[in-house]
């Protein structure tokens, strides 16, 4: 079959990287893709969102199948578009419909999703801009640190988290009165804080049943040591080493199981991957968010370590038989160091060449904000590349991902080199 990856990113090139190694796929396009997916399949220059242009492409090349990287076109429906065009019903979107979509597009219908469900979760109240004094009286009510969260999409910036009630209070007008955020802080929750460690769980959903992948941690701050600010992720291991059998039995039963009854029981059509936020609170699971795309750099460690053809996989997805596939994971722990172009969160460099990417051999380069101008790969975004080794410990993996990383060079690279710190 012929398929079509939407999204430029690591996460797509991860995708792309197995999907090319599926002898059920024909020919492999990527929309827009880098230069990590021009080495296993054709890039084609449209954006994610432009539904449109993507038709056209879908139509001319006869694409069977299109598989959705990033959120925005899930949140602006793009598997609705599909299923609403007669020319492109038959085609299998792997990602949410519109209304499941909002499960990441709304801060507000996640936590009522999961209050109605009963998924663990912090407690929480939402404003928007008229009734700003209630929102100010309700941080008063809170502890610190007070946790507000644009209720919209917000690149992963929508979520501020603050020691001082005034502060607290001044960023809440700020968000809601003086859009901040835009329309994405238009209404704001106001969550109690969590105190604990974080994962990430991937669920695959056909819209009936579920399979889950394996866990991974990923690593938001800039800085070592968790210090700076919040990025896309810097790295990520897999599997997770605090994530025992009973936490994912606990994890299973009271936050996957719930999740897939409760899409099926709000009628929220789901054919995709579930990404679940996880804080470990004690001994006990509590979701911080949903998302409904895969996670990157998760991406980077999880498929690496899944050993089945992800196009068949995909398959059973369209066709809602999720339950005949036996899922199988490599033992090995997968790691990846994020490299990114030096002043990233913030303003940065663009079209540095990147030297010695053909000399990575122990470990695999998977590019992110990387393309080729004349011949050469050169830096094209913030976050340039993701270097995922195996290893028998995620130690082993780890030190495998650093010693390739001493044979790359671009100006500016920089990394953290404390990837795994905290396990
Ligand atoms: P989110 O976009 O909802 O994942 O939030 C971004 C980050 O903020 C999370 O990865 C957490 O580190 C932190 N965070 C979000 N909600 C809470 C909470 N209720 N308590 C503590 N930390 C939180
Ligand atoms: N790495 C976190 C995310 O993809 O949202």
């Amino acid at each position: 079959m012929n398929i079509l990856i939407l999204g430029s990113g690591g996460r797509e090139h991860t995708f792309a990287w197995k999907i090319a190694q599926s002898s059920l796929c024909k020919s492999l396009y990527v929309a827009p893709g880098n230069s990590g997916t021009a080495e296993v399949a054709t890039n084609v220059n449209i954006g994610v969102t432009d539904f449109e242009a993507i038709k056209t492409l879908v139509l001319d090349k006869g694409i069977n199948m299109v598989v959705v990287g990033p959120e925005d076109p899930l949140v602006q429906g793009i598997h609705d578009f599909f299923l609403n065009d007669n020319q492109l019903k038959k085609v299998a979107v792997i990602g949410p419909e519109k209304a499941a979509s909002e499960l990441e597009g709304s801060k507000e219908f996640a936590k009522e999703f999961m209050f109605r469900h009963n998924i663990p979760t912090a407690a929480y109240k939402s404003f928007d801009a008229s009734n700003v004094e209630e929102g100010y009286a309700f941080l008063e009510t809170l502890n610190p640190p007070y946790v507000l969260k644009a209720d919209g999409l917000a690149a992963g910036k929508g979520v501020l988290i603050l020691q001082d009630l005034k502060e607290a209070k001044t960023e809440l007008k700020s968000m809601l009165v003086d859009a901040k955020f835009g329309a994405a802080s238009a209404k704001v929750v106001i969550e109690e804080f969590l105190d604990g460690i974080e994962l990430s769980c991937f669920v695959l959903a056909d819209g009936k049943n579920y399979k889950i992948l394996p866990t991974a941690k990923d690593y938001k701050r800039i800085g070592e040591g968790d210090t700076g600010l919040n990025t896309g992720g810097m790295g990520a291991v897999s599997p997770v080493p605090f994530a025992t059998p009973e936490f994912l039995n606990k994890i299973e039963e009271r936050i996957v199981k719930p999740t897939i009854s409760g899409l099926q029981k709000d009628n929220l059509p789901y054919k995709g991957f579930v990404f679940i936020g996880i804080i470990k609170v004690g001994d006990d699971p509590k979701v911080i968010e949903y998302n409904v795309r895969m996670g990157d750099p998760e991406t980077e460690v999880v498929l690496p370590r899944l050993k089945n053809d992800l196009v068949e996989i995909f398959q059973a997805i369209a066709n809602q038989t999720l339950d005949k596939i036996d899922i199988k994971i490599d033992e090995r722990a997968a790691t990846t160091i994020m490299l990114v172009s030096g002043g990233y969160p913030e303003a940065y460099e663009k079209g540095n060449e990147i030297v010695g990417v053909d000399s990575i051999t122990d470990s695999i380069a998977f590019h992110a904000g990387a393309k080729i101008d004349n011949g050469k790969i050169v830096t094209s975004g913030g976050r340039v590349m993701a270097i995922t080794s195996y290893g028998n410990s995620y130690q082993e993996a780890i030190k495998k991902s650093y010693q390739s990383i001493e044979k790359l060079y671009f100006d500016k690279m920089y990394y953290r080199k404390d990837i795994g710190f905290d396990l």
